[in-house]
């Protein structure tokens, strides 16, 4: 984000917390009928209209820096492997063996020198080409040129390695993301490090999970006891470009900011801005670190949850840094977000059993909910 744009951005949310109300949304109440929540139906077209053909976040780019450094794919229904090989260029790759598929990639090697397959020891390059198949007699006509490992496009954006699950697909990130990447950029995400990354399964849709982010009305509330006296009469701003949605959250200490020049805002001092990268990340910078949230369906009911938490390294030095990141893990991601947010949201998922809601009614300072449901019902038609 631009200084002119942190000007701007700061200048809204002054006069939003004069009036004490987030910026209009949709301007309109929305009814989201929970079946959404409930259909195997409707996953499967989630899964085939916008999981399949849309590009997703695969991870930070501190993962896979060295040559042999790499990403594995957190879920079973596109499991991918990206590397960056010894010409340094990042690779994405089926992680399965083109004998007889088996996986490749277990996730316990600390680095990788090369593909080698646990079943009959095939072993393929770092590059994806097949380098040796053990007892070549038993294939007296194989064009190894035919067995490379399955490739799929990735792209290394906005400190983000992007993978498209479709071979064939043309991934145009900066037109795709637009101004959402603008800011990944000048906020040099791609300079961050990371702290660590957990993954545990939720009893809840993964759109019900992302919607728990969405709006502020639940902070004072779910968040008494945590959030809440961050965020007092924490306004919300947002923009959206396409299917995705940013949003500026005024943090307390704002306050501070009108009695010092404009030119030395730094919007991160006094808001938390938060990112949907459609479909199923939710990326959030807050004053000090980062967390990246990816959802990933495992059932209409159950959820893959990945959270990974970076910094940069210069801010939490030694012992005492890493006291703190792990003061601030201990409170986003367990108390916060385990303990609060998706808690709620089970308890929620659970009651769609019983029947006492058709639909579920968002009101105004919902409407980004609405607006995500939108972009994934646009896509199912
Ligand atoms: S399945 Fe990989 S070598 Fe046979
Ligand atoms: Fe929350």
């Amino acid at each position: 984000m631009k200084q002119q744009e942190q000007i701007d951005v700061m200048r809204r949310l002054f006069a939003l917390r004069e009036q004490d109300r987030n910026e209009e949304m949709l301007g309109k109440v929305v009814r989201v009928p929970v079946e959404n929540y409930t259909s195997p139906e409707i996953l499967d077209r989630e899964m085939a209209k916008i999981f399949r053909t849309h590009p997703i976040v695969a991870g930070h780019v501190t993962n896979v820096r060295e040559p042999g450094s790499y990403l594995l794919s957190d879920w079973n229904k596109i499991p991918y492997v990206v590397v960056r090989d010894r010409q340094g260029k990042l690779r994405g790759f089926l992680n399965q063996c083109r004998h007889r598929g088996a996986r490749l990639v277990s996730g316990d090697e600390k680095q990788l020198k090369a593909f080698v397959c646990p079943f009959h020891n095939w072993v393929y390059d770092l590059d994806g080409s097949l380098r040796s198949v053990t007892r070549e007699y038993n294939f007296p006509d194989l064009d190894r040129g035919e067995y490379g490992l399955k490739e799929l496009p990735v792209v290394e954006a906005g400190g983000l390695v992007w993978i498209h699950p479709a071979a064939d697909a043309e991934v145009d990130l900066e037109s795709y993301l637009g101004p959402m990447l603008d800011d990944l950029v000048d906020f040099e995400v791609d300079k961050l490090v990371r702290y660590r990354k957990t993954k545990v399964v939720k009893e809840a849709n993964w759109k019900l999970l992302i919607k728990t982010y969405l709006e502020g009305y639940h902070v004072p509330y779910l968040h008494r006891t945590t959030l809440s006296k961050m965020f007092r009469k924490g306004v919300l701003s947002h923009s959206e470009h396409g299917p995705h949605i940013r949003m500026i959250a005024a943090r307390s200490n704002i306050e501070e900011a009108s009695e010092t020049d404009p030119e030395s805002w730094r919007i991160l001092e006094y808001a938390s801005v938060y990112y949907v990268l459609f479909p199923n990340t939710f990326f959030i910078m807050h004053p000090d670190y980062v967390s990246i949230n990816i959802f990933y369906p495992e059932g209409p009911d159950r959820t893959i949850w990945t959270h990974e938490m970076l910094y940069r390294e210069p801010d939490f030095e030694g012992e005492r840094g890493q006291e703190g990141l792990a003061k601030r893990f201990e409170f986003t991601n367990d108390a916060v977000f385990d303990q609060e947010d998706f808690a709620v949201a089970e308890n929620v998922q659970e009651g769609l059993l019983y029947g006492a809601n058709e639909f579920h009614t968002l009101g105004l300072e919902e409407g980004l909910l609405a607006m995500f449901q939108g972009s994934v019902d646009d896509r199912l038609i």
